[in-house]
């Protein structure tokens, strides 16, 4: 055992004996595991690794992450060994990404990172839709509805999402089609940022392995956590930002617009910027 580990493991045993005044011992730097070398590449504080050729742009799928953290961010767990291996990966066509979104889920059914949505979940959500969408919508977190069904956006708010969808020529099966966090916070209450942080190395999987080039983030919580914003939502509106290779809109969550019909307007107004992004003149 290194001294370092000896040092370290001490200190642990004298703060979980409840020694909190712990003097403050610097480490000397080691080489970065694998592990930890990644998790730091989505904090953006490491150099990207070399990555494959996107079929799609042609240019590199960097592991994205927003260069500055949202409001009150916490610290990101140490990334799954599971989440590395698998990202190490490429993934160009339809089955190799249906394969690792399908990896990525199983890693999320079995999170307790956590612990109070793991113990008050009846199930997790991952998200739907087309593996190989070149659309990608964020929404916030799974109510009620989607608890029991397993599904983003089946609720009131998704019923709204559709005829959003739909007005855009759109189809469903068309975009894919996730969430901040994977677990339904009890009562619906806002995510709590560690909550965020502990899922976004799922949500930069699904970014990663669907390498959409247009997303839409709707509502403020998806909005600032995507893009590691401090800005509201009716601030980040009306233009394009980036996310990666991705052309990012934020808009109004639906479940706002349940609640604020005024604000219809302004979403399509939003939608009608993002559908001409993709070459589609909605008037
Ligand atoms: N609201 C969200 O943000 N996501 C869902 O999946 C459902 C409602």
């Amino acid at each position: 055992m290194t001294d370092n580990r000896v040092l370290r493991q001490f200190l642990e045993l004298m703060s979980a004996s409840g020694i909190s005044h712990l003097p403050t011992v610097t480490l000397p730097k080691r080489a970065a595991a694998p592990a930890k070398l990644l998790a730091a590449r989505l904090k953006g504080t490491a150099p990207s690794a070399p990555q494959s050729p996107s079929r799609k742009s042609g240019s590199q799928i960097p592991l994205m992450s927003p260069d500055r953290l949202a409001p009150n961010s916490a610290e990101r767990p140490e990334i799954l060994e599971s989440t590395h291996l698998l990202l190490e990966q490429t993934f160009r066509t339809e089955e190799q990404k249906t394969e690792g979104l399908s990896k990525l889920a199983e890693a999320v059914s079995v999170c307790k990172r956590c612990a109070e949505l793991a113990d008050t979940r009846r199930q997790t959500v991952f998200g739907v839709g087309n593996p190989d969408a070149e659309i990608m919508f964020i929404g916030e977190a799974p109510g009620a509805d989607e608890d029991r069904q397993g599904e983003p956006f089946v609720g009131a708010a998704g019923k709204l999402m559709d005829k959003i969808i739909a007005a855009c020529g759109l189809k469903r099966e068309e975009i894919y089609i996730c969430n901040i966090l994977r677990c339904r916070p009890p009562g619906n209450r806002n995510p709590h940022p560690q909550e965020a942080a502990n899922c976004r190395e799922f949500l930069d999987g699904q970014i990663k392995i669907i390498a959409p080039k247009h997303i839409v983030a709707w509502g403020t919580v998806a909005a600032q956590n995507l893009l590691g914003e401090t800005r509201p939502v009716g601030r980040l509106r009306g233009q394009f930002l980036q996310h990666g290779d991705a052309r990012v809109m934020c808009t109004y969550h639906p479940s706002y617009l349940l609640r604020n019909e005024s604000a219809k307007k302004l979403v399509w107004e939003d939608m009608k910027l993002f559908m001409k992004e993709l070459g589609t003149d909605l008037g």
